[in-house]
């Protein structure tokens, strides 16, 4: 049911049931990291880039990308519970069958930069400050394919709006898809946005993964699958 405050989430918020180390995660870590609400950019350095990742699934990309750039802070949104769950084991290298014993603490040598939103990134939106990210990464978002399903499509005028609003200009929002249709479609909505410019140079650099990048479950599915995904970086005029 649609509510004005609580807009409908179509996912899926939890699958399996998780095991006991995983739950243990998610009890006892994740409110270690969990973002706070009232002062969601508090990171406890002063960190050169802030960068968001909007449904981080099981969180390859974000583990990755968080270790490769420790000078960065991240936050990481997600509503699916065993992605989040998953994330969680990256981050402390705790695995399902593990006994734990004692505190849960992040892998010695991970810094403490990524926080996490275990919820739907729109709710997080109106508390995150104006121009105040530097990147924003929406990975093999949900294609949504069925034109009668394209209002859930997250790339939209709607989301678009506040995305231009927290990105500093300069900043860059990176999509990534395997979709046929929902790189039509995001194409189309992003040139449609006078906020955003398409960095692509040649015919061919948005075919290749960019330099800093880290692969995600989703991509290795559609890779194994035959799909060729395609990387579309958007700078914030
Ligand atoms: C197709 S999966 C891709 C996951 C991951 N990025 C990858 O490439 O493997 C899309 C993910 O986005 C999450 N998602 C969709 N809409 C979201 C929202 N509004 N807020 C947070 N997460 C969202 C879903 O729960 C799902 O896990």
């Amino acid at each position: 049911m649609f509510t004005e405050d609580k807009p409908h989430f179509y996912g899926r918020r939890q699958g399996r049931r998780l095991r006991k180390a995983k739950s243990a995660l998610m009890d006892s870590f994740l409110p270690k990291i969990k973002i706070n609400p009232q002062n969601p950019l508090d990171f406890p350095f002063a960190p050169e880039n802030i960068c968001l990742e909007i449904g981080f699934g099981d969180g390859d990309h974000l583990a990755g990308h968080s270790a490769n750039n420790t000078k960065n802070a991240y936050i990481g949104a997600e509503v699916f519970k065993n992605g989040i769950a998953n994330l969680l084991s990256l981050m402390t290298g705790i695995k399902q069958n593990d006994e734990i014993d004692g505190e849960i603490n992040l892998l010695p040598n991970r810094s403490d930069n990524v926080r996490v939103w275990d919820d739907d990134i729109r709710l997080l939106f109106p508390l995150i400050p104006d121009n105040s990210l530097d990147r924003v990464f929406l990975l093999f978002p949900d294609p949504w394919p069925k034109k009668r399903h394209a209002p859930r499509r997250f790339i939209n005028p709607d989301n678009l709006k506040v995305l231009a609003r927290i990105i500093k200009p300069g900043g860059v929002l990176r999509v990534a898809t395997d979709h046929k249709i929902y790189k039509s479609w995001t194409l189309r909505k992003m040139h449609e946005c006078p906020d955003f410019e398409w960095t692509a140079t040649c015919g061919n650099d948005w075919k290749h993964e960019p330099q800093d990048w880290v692969q995600t479950k989703y991509q290795r599915k559609a890779i194994r699958e035959g799909r060729k995904p395609v990387f579309l970086d958007f700078v914030r005029k």
